[in-house]
């Protein structure tokens, strides 16, 4: 049997269009949603990712700034930041990138972001809406698995989902989500004993460990739905010839580019014992950008008590 593609390009393209008509609307009534995007220091996957989501936010319409900081900067100064972009009106959404340099702790940071503008879904404000089934703003990685999922017609209801890792961006906001569309849920993680004895009862398999292709044909039940979380970049001929089976055409990407991106699940085993999956690169990832958008014009919403759009909870 072979997967059928759940292609995150297409679902990305798709909400999209549905946000641009919302955008539309919100600037008939005066509303530019704005959103700030903070990146500090220099990691090179933070700066491409901040990037892509400034640049998203510039084709839809939505007012965005890009605000950069040396790797140096104190605790102090970042919260000094987040306190005026707290307060600046045009600025709906605020988004701190992670990981931050060591001398800064995330919690604190992620603590002062007004929930009102917490696009991220990371403030424990917004956490405690979320567990509690109340209406808030979401994770972003998160939301798009379910908008994937719902979008591709894979019932969630009674299903049973089980989320490999617990991280408090993907493993536990998706976990919960999962459990509000009625999933039976089960989160497990480094320490769990008998990974793929647990993995393989899944009908929807949520991968996000952060370990390159440690899925295996053996962790997946045939046909079941896996989304893969995983961004791992391998950047060896080594590397490639242990996660693929047939490394020919990684091999010659490797050669190409200087290196190939790889999820958590082994590709070819998800492509051949899967019902259904996301690729890596082009699954998941298109719909964290997608739904970082989408925050941020509820977000726009919510502080004018302008109508909501539908939420990913039920
Ligand atoms: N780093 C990795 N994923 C994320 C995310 O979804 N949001 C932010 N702010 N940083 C991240």
């Amino acid at each position: 049997m072979t997967g059928r593609i759940l292609d995150g390009n297409k679902i990305r393209d798709e909400i999209k269009a549905e946000l641009a008509d919302q955008i539309r609307d919100l600037k008939s009534v005066g509303v530019t949603p704005g959103l700030a995007a903070v990146l500090v220091g220099e990691n090179p996957a933070s700066q491409l990712y901040v990037r892509s989501k400034v640049k998203n936010c510039e084709s839809l319409g939505l007012y965005s700034e890009k605000i950069e900081l040396t790797a140096d900067t104190t605790q102090p100064q970042l919260l000094e930041l987040i306190d005026k972009l707290n307060r600046r009106d045009e600025i709906d959404g605020i988004l701190v990138q992670l990981p931050l340099p060591p001398q800064i702790d995330s919690k604190v940071i992620l603590g002062a972001v007004s929930p009102a503008k917490d696009v991220d879904g990371f403030h424990p404000v917004n956490v405690g809406q979320l567990v509690s089934g109340r209406p808030g703003l979401v994770p972003c990685t998160p939301a798009g698995i379910i908008e994937i999922l719902v979008r591709s017609q894979i019932p969630i209801k009674g299903a049973r989902a089980v989320v490999m890792g617990r991280s408090d961006i993907v493993g536990k906001p998706v976990a919960m989500l999962l459990l509000h569309n009625h999933a039976t849920v089960t989160i497990c993680h480094s320490r769990t004993r008998d990974l793929p004895l647990v993995a393989s009862e899944a009908d929807i398999l949520v991968a996000a460990m952060g370990k390159a292709a440690l899925v295996t044909g053996d962790f997946i039940k045939p046909g079941a739905t896996v989304i893969d979380v995983g961004q791992n970049v391998l950047k060896t001929e080594e590397e490639v010839r242990r996660v693929f089976h047939d490394p020919t055409l990684p091999l010659q990407h490797l050669a190409a580019k200087g290196s190939v991106l790889v999820g958590d699940v082994q590709p070819e085993d998800m492509k051949e014992k899967s019902g259904a999956y996301t690729p890596v690169p082009g699954g998941v990832g298109p719909l964290t950008i997608a739904m970082l958008m989408a925050n941020t014009v509820q977000a726009a919403r919510l502080r004018r008590g302008l109508r909501t759009a539908a939420a990913s909870q039920p």
